[in-house]
């Protein structure tokens, strides 16, 4: 019998990660569900549907006790699941070996508008992120939760805290297929009928969804395979770009689409946007997965992903 893992989430990134785990062939998955359309699915892929929602709290509790790895890919917001996963691994019996807990935060934390252009975040200087991301960075909150439980030295469980960079791509999962930040970048485009330019010479790391689901599997691997305390904080990127390189071909996009009017002049904006953190800036560079033997793929990059993603969009009847 195979580990069991119980993962949340199974929309982009976690039906993604869900189906490379599926492919490894090695593991008793469960999944949480809260639709009895996709726990049907999911028991066809031979998946254990957990009926419930990121807040009962006991259900969360009891899986994440008895699961030996337990992957957190629902949202990057959610305090009350986290706090139930971290109960449940205070309660895991000391007897048994550590549980695996990878929490998803993203790169999003390191968007202080006060940081340096010029700072960047590599994961071999953990000390950085505790240093330099204030309580009230995106996602912290949780992320400081998972810090405080690993501290108090109460779980039986190897911890690491995975950050996503901006993640483009067509996920390979059982569900939602469809990336978050470019797809709403380009709902707010047509909704104003002229690409909206927010701060576009500043910098966010990115990488494809494949990639991304190839780098959670390494960090399960380091876990199961480590004896020591693993690093909290891992950095999961692959390429960078400033964000005029994606209005710029987003722009073409919309147009050749007839999406937005072909004569539509760009207009610049001087604030952020908000629900995608358009416009912010996110350095973070990747050192530890590669040492673990992380294998990158050569894919499409992000803007050449572009007309793949509005396609999608128009097939799943979205625009
Ligand atoms: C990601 O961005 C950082 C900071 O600008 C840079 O050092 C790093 O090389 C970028 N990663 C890739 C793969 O381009």
């Amino acid at each position: 019998m195979g580990k069991t893992v119980f993962i949340l989430g199974t929309g982009f990134i976690g039906g993604s990660v869900l189906q490379g785990l599926l492919d490894e062939n090695k593991y008793e998955i469960a999944a949480l569900c809260r639709d009895d359309k996709k726990a049907d699915k999911l028991n066809s892929l031979g998946v254990r549907p957990v009926m419930g929602t990121l807040h009962d709290d006991a259900l969360l509790q009891k899986e994440a006790e008895t699961a030996d790895i337990i992957l957190h890919v629902a949202t990057a917001d959610d305090k009350p699941s986290v706090e139930s996963i971290v109960k449940g691994l205070e309660k895991r019996s000391k007897e048994k070996a550590p549980a695996i807990y990878i929490h998803t935060s993203g790169t999003g934390v390191l968007t202080v508008p006060t940081h340096p252009k010029e700072l960047v975040f590599a994961d071999k200087s953990q000390n950085l992120f505790d240093e330099k991301i204030p309580d009230n960075a995106p996602h912290r909150e949780m992320d400081l939760t998972i810090k405080r439980a690993v501290e108090s030295g109460k779980l039986n469980a190897k911890v690491s805290i995975i950050l996503p960079p901006c993640i483009y791509g067509i996920g390979t999962g059982p569900f939602n297929r469809r990336s978050i930040q470019i797809p709403l970048y380009i709902h707010d485009a047509i909704k104003h009928n002229a690409l909206q330019l927010y701060r576009p010479q500043l910098l966010w790391n990115n990488t494809h969804i494949k990639n991304l689901v190839t780098a959670y599997l390494t960090l399960l691997a380091h876990l199961e395979s480590t004896t020591s305390t693993p690093p909290l904080y891992i950095i999961a990127e692959t390429g960078e770009h400033a964000w005029r390189e994606v209005y710029d071909i987003v722009d073409a996009e919309l147009k050749k689409r007839n999406l937005i009017s072909k004569d539509a002049e760009p207009q610049i904006n001087a604030e952020e946007y908000p629900s995608t953190e358009t416009g912010t800036q996110s350095r973070s560079k990747s050192e530890l997965l590669h040492e673990w033997g992380w294998k990158v793929e050569k894919l499409e990059s992000i803007t050449e992903s572009i007309a793949e993603t509005i396609d999608h969009m128009q097939k799943i009847g979205e625009l």
